[in-house]
């Protein structure tokens, strides 16, 4: 707590200390200042501005037409909804694998107009140089590996990634490639859950995963899964914590209904 009694505001280094006191770390997507307003009065401590926005909010079957701007967008409105929280966007497909200055430029903008604390990017070869200019220029990048969605045609599918010797060697080294070149935390993405175990012990920055067991140091799940609220897609490894689907459409039927009904104004709600 701060001196004003109010909860200091979480940090990309502040995230390292949690790992080392054994905190476990709750993360969250949002995409406007609704949600993420609730989340952050609930204790979130890490609100992650997904290109998932995409395909729960966007109806797409994947992320890959979000662009830098939508991004911008939707970081702006998650800062205004946050006091406490970390929030961190995520570079869009391509944005980051091009130029490094256009990289750079693209991921200074989630920053300076989206009021991002950090950005995440997704992989570890094809951007390594590029996360270490990042870093350099004062942009924490948290680092994300095993299934990434950007890359879903190369994988081929949403399973489970580092269950054969190479695959798991490969994340492995990727993991500590990431960690060398200045991240400060990774998503592991449906990483085989004894190897994100391992990766987790191994490194000293903190590790979030997401359908890849409980040994990560922290956990992170999209909003809209958790609350029950996204039904197109229901991976095994979400629990809904919440069934707001049916509660909005009961809602709005109820709504409809005294509408029609001429129920609804009532007296007194002028
Ligand atoms: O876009 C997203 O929401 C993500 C999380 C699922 C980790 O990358």
């Amino acid at each position: 707590m701060s001196v004003e009694g109010r909860a200091r505001p979480v940090t990309a280094p502040g995230l390292r200390r949690l790992k080392e006191k054994g905190r476990r770390i709750v993360a969250l997507t949002a995409y406007d200042a609704l949600f993420a307003r609730l989340q952050d009065q609930a204790g979130v401590d890490l609100i992650l501005v997904g290109d998932s926005v995409g395909m729960v909010y966007g109806g797409r079957s994947d992320t890959l037409a979000v662009t830098v701007e939508q991004m911008v967008y939707h970081t702006a409105c998650v800062r205004r909804g946050v006091e406490r929280a970390l929030v961190v966007t995520d570079m869009p497909f391509l944005s980051v694998q091009g130029d490094p200055h256009e990289a750079i430029k693209a991921c200074g903008r989630m920053l300076a107009e989206g009021g991002a604390q950090a950005v995440k990017v997704e992989g570890c070869a094809a951007v390594e140089e590029t996360i270490r200019r990042v870093v350099d220029c004062g942009i924490p990048v948290m680092g994300h590996l095993g299934l990434v969605p950007q890359s879903i045609h190369r994988l081929g599918g949403y399973g489970q990634r580092g269950r054969s010797g190479d695959e798991a060697a490969r994340l492995l080294e990727d993991a500590h490639r990431l960690e060398a070149a200045g991240c400060f935390s990774l998503v592991l993405e449906k990483v085989e859950p004894d190897l994100a175990g391992r990766i987790t012990r191994e490194l000293a920055i903190p590790t979030i995963g997401i359908g890849s067991g409980p040994d990560c140091d922290g956990q992170v799940l999209v909003n809209a899964d958790m609350l029950g609220l996204y039904e197109e897609i229901q991976p095994a490894f979400v629990r809904r914590f919440a069934e707001l689907a049916g509660q909005v459409r009961g809602a709005v039927g109820a709504y409809a209904d005294a509408v029609r009904e001429g129920r609804f104004p009532g007296p007194g709600e002028l």
